[in-house]
């Protein structure tokens, strides 16, 4: 009897995944392919020229992910980019289009482009799964911001995010991603992040790294330095610059008319 009652827990499991995967492959169709491509490739035809590209599913990389470096996402990573969208790209916004149940359901469609979900081994474990702290051990302040500013010279962040940020570091024109697609390190100087700019999101990034892109997690780092981080490439949206502030609480320092085109881009956030 229990064996009767298992085989028919397994076909209707098998059913129930079918079903749910013909649904994800319709969405797809409708609204993925596009610009992801047939095959999953990143190669579909509204995409030509898109900087960056649509992501190949293929080989299963996925830059915005809970996971440490080098794994896979778990299935809340991708169905968060493809509620929220990557800001500042072509990828837009889904959650006003499809409900919750399309978006996990076309999730596990794209998984399937890529043999690597079905190998268990393949899979992260519990303990690949970051685990940022909740509560900040301390606040934001000009000491944080300024230790960060150091940490974000002496780990070469420099090298690829430029002095000030601006992705404009000695190495950003020669970088390539995974794919052999030349990328630029991030502006961190812009009011919004591919995956975020909660201070738990920059502390992510830096920690798991992007897969598929040269950003690199930095693993020799203590909590507090990377709050420190945080806390300084946070510090760099105002457009003023390290040493606004640094003095911006001193009424003797000589304060500037904002430039024109402060407001505007302020404002997005
Ligand atoms: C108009 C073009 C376009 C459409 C339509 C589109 N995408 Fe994307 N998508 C992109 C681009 C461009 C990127 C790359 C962003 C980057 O690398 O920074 C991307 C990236 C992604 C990523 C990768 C995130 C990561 O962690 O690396 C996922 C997942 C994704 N898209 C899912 C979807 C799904 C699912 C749909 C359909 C519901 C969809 N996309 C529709 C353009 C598109
Ligand atoms: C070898 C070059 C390199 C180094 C070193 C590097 N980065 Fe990056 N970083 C990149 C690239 C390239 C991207 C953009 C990836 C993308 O857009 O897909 C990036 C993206 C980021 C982002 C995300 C920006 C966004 O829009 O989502 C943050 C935050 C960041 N880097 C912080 C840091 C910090 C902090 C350090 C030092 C601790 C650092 N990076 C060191 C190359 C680098």
């Amino acid at each position: 009897m229990e064996e009767i009652v298992e085989a028919l827990q397994a076909q209707v499991d098998s059913l129930t995944n079918n079903m749910h995967l013909e649904r994800g492959r319709k969405i797809y169709f409708q609204a993925c392919m596009p610009c992801h491509g047939i095959r999953g490739d990143g190669r579909g035809p509204a995409a030509k020229g898109f900087d960056p590209a649509p992501r190949n599913f293929r080989r299963g990389v996925y830059k915005f992910r809970t996971t440490i470096s080098g794994a896979l996402p778990i299935d809340a990573d991708l169905e968060r980019t493809v509620r929220v969208g990557v800001p500042g790209t072509e990828m837009p916004r889904w959650k006003d289009v499809l409900s919750q149940a399309d978006i996990k359901a076309v999730v596990q469609y794209i998984k399937a482009f890529s043999p690597w979900f079905e190998d268990p081994y393949a899979l992260p474990l519990p303990e690949d799964i970051l685990k940022i702290p909740e509560d900040r051990p301390f606040e934001p302040s000009l000491a944080s911001i300024a230790a960060g500013r150091q940490l974000f010279v002496e780990q070469d962040c420099v090298k690829c995010h430029g002095e000030n940020g601006k992705g404009d570091g000695p190495q950003a024109d020669e970088l390539v991603d995974d794919w052999d697609v030349p990328i630029r390190p991030g502006d961190l100087s812009r009011p919004y992040f591919k995956n975020g700019k909660r201070d738990h999101d920059i502390y992510r990034v830096f920690t798991s790294a992007l897969n598929g892109t040269p950003m690199p997690a930095f693993d020799d780092l203590s909590d507090e330095q990377r709050w420190q981080l945080v806390d300084y490439v946070q510090s760099l949206e105002q457009r003023k610059g390290f040493v606004y502030w640094l003095f911006r609480e001193n009424p003797n320092q000589v304060r500037h008319p904002e430039p024109e085109n402060a407001e505007a881009s302020n404002s997005g956030g």
